[in-house]
């Protein structure tokens, strides 16, 4: 199964910087008509927007903010391409004091943002001759890495949000993919001293997989690794993500 990208609708959140820009760019080289690339603050969208205004069209939303996720189905009628990207990391150990204050704010992102957006998008989403849901989880997701250990816990709440989606909508026009990434060159995984692909590649790979009618997408060689690892024996990643610190 071919996925034709030419004269499709596409939201991407998260979409100002990083994996989301990534993806945004990426859309537009694969012949996308319109994208709605949406930020908390669309200012910072204008570079951005720049490169295609005819098809770049911001959009502002805040994942959290539920009457701004109702109120885009105005603007919003015909969508075939929804990208859950946006998401926060908090450094929070899972034994920590405040662990749930930390992993509460990162649901909220996570998680129930995008639940929510894939909700009220889902009877635009179903009109699509050939739609896709893409949501973006992490290695992290497959497996709990102790020291980012509230936001694993979100992004494995994600993995099985994915896993759960794509069932419901296993008779439909809809891929659901689910995106595991490990670090990536972006804001988010600053402190990670490690050798990390640019951005576009996440995009890049999501989108071979959408067109070879793979679910699971592993978009750079550590999280290729990871995964093999936890295949072969799932404690054993558990044991190697502990490892690392
Ligand atoms: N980088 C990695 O190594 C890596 C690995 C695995 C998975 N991921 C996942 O990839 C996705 C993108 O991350 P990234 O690496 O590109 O990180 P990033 O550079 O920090 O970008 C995060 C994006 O999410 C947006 N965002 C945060 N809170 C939001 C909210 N409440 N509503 C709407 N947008 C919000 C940010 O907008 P503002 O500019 O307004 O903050 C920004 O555009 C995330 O889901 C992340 O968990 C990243």
């Amino acid at each position: 199964m071919s996925f034709d990208f030419n004269g499709k609708v596409a939201l991407v959140t998260g979409a100002n910087r990083g994996i989301g820009e990534g993806f945004v760019k990426t859309l537009l080289e694969a012949g996308v008509s319109t994208i709605y690339a949406a930020a908390r603050d669309v200012s910072n969208l204008d570079t951005l927007v720049s490169i295609n205004p005819d098809v770049i069209k911001p959009v502002q939303l805040d994942v959290t903010r539920s009457e701004q996720i109702k109120a885009l189905t105005q603007t919003i009628q015909t969508i075939d391409i929804l990208v859950n990207n946006a998401g926060i990391i908090n450094p929070a150990i899972n034994s920590a004091h405040d662990a749930v204050d930390f992993a509460r704010q990162e649901m909220d992102v996570n998680l129930f943002g995008p639940m929510q957006l894939t909700s009220v998008l889902l009877p635009a989403l179903r009109q699509s001759a050939q739609g896709a849901i893409i949501n973006v989880s992490s290695i992290a997701g497959i497996s709990n890495f102790p020291s980012i250990g509230t936001y694993s816990i979100t992004k494995a709440a994600m993995h099985s949000y994915t896993q759960g989606l794509r069932a419901d909508l296993a008779d439909s026009n809809i891929s659901v993919l689910g995106v595991y990434p490990g670090p990536i060159d972006t804001r988010m995984a600053e402190g990670f001293e490690m050798d990390k692909p640019a951005p576009e590649q996440v995009a890049i790979k999501s989108f071979e997989c959408l067109s070879n009618g793979k679910t699971d997408v592993f978009p750079d060689d550590f999280s290729t690794q990871m995964y093999a690892t936890f295949l072969d024996q799932p404690q054993k990643l558990a044991d190697v993500f502990a490892s690392m610190g």
